[in-house]
């Protein structure tokens, strides 16, 4: 028996950052959307609790106790009580420290697959729960679809939204750390960023609304000038977006990832290429968005290849 299951990346459509709080972490207000970039985990019994990682940018992730997915499985056995291990087989295709939540994702898929497979049946409430003692944005990978947090981010309400949005997604071989970008957030705004962030109204009215214009020009990240001062050639990939007619482009949560709002699908493909042409990213994907969070695709006898 084993179990397949997929969870998507993140971008935020605006992220909100207020002061670091006593524990380090910040309050935010954003909105997430989950993107067609997504990470697939096949869950399969086994003795222990193991990883092992597959895709181009497999060698960045760790397979030892430290990786994301082996803590959910992990952190699920010792709430409900399972003695059994489980293999997870992780697929990756959202960016690796691409500030897209791939890790986050895989450990969202970890709960769902690992809850399939030992048949724990805890309800969805209880895994979002564990999700959040996981990382912040792993409840959101969880939900999927699109959603305010607030909190961590991992406090989620959902979103009115009409429409599908295609997005050109300039990607950097090397990643940047999230709490580095935080640290370069206290530095430069850290004092006077307010107590409570505020969601972006216009922004969630575009949505509702399906008025893709609307969206992109409320895009928004107060963590981009910090991924700026850490990575300043992210401005020169933000301009050549613009210059491509992007509807908006935004750094996507702690970077480097870049993600810029289309018209269309060919509209994203013709800002992919402007892109490779002013070379200032080191790959292009194609996302759509939003789509369903984390979820069972099937379960099968035997050893879980596809
Ligand atoms: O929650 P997670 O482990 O994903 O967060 C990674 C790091 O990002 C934290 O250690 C912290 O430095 C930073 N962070 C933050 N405020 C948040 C979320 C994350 O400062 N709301």
């Amino acid at each position: 028996m084993s179990v397949r299951v997929r969870a998507p990346g993140k971008v935020n459509l605006s992220l909100a950052v207020g002061r670091r709080q006593p524990d380090g972490y910040h309050p935010l207000a954003t909105v997430f959307q989950a993107v067609s970039l997504v990470e697939e985990v096949v869950a399969t019994p086994a003795e222990r609790v193991t990883v092992s990682v597959t895709g181009p940018q497999a060698h960045l992730v760790p397979t030892d106790a430290t990786n994301l997915a082996a803590r959910a499985a992990r952190l699920l056995a010792e709430v409900a009580g399972v003695d059994d291990g489980v293999h997870l087989t992780i697929h990756k295709d959202v960016p690796v420290a691409g500030g897209m939540a791939g890790g986050s994702a895989d450990a969202a898929a970890a709960l769902v697959a690992c809850d399939a497979l030992w048949g724990t049946g805890l309800p969805r409430e209880e895994l979002a729960r564990l999700a959040g003692e996981l990382g912040s944005d792993v409840p959101f990978a969880l939900h999927g679809q699109t959603a305010v947090g607030r909190g961590r981010g991992h406090l989620l309400s959902p979103v009115l939204s009409r429409g599908e949005y295609h997005w050109a997604v300039g990607l950097r071989a090397t990643g940047l750390a999230t709490p580095a970008v935080y640290a370069a957030f206290d530095e430069v705004v850290g004092g006077v960023a307010p107590e409570e962030p505020e969601v972006d109204e216009a922004l969630l009215r575009a949505l509702l609304a399906g008025d893709a214009a609307a969206v992109g020009a409320a895009l928004s990240n107060d963590l981009q000038h910090a991924a700026l001062e850490l990575a300043p050639e992210l401005a020169e990939t933000l301009a050549v977006a613009e210059d491509a007619g992007a509807l908006g482009v935004v750094v996507s949560g702690s970077g480097p990832t870049v993600v810029a709002l289309a018209r269309d699908a060919a509209h994203a493909g013709a800002i992919g290429r402007a892109w490779t042409a002013a070379h200032v990213v080191d790959g292009v994907r194609h996302a759509v968005g939003p789509v369903p969070g984390a979820r069972v695709l099937g379960a099968q006898a035997g050893a879980g290849r596809r």
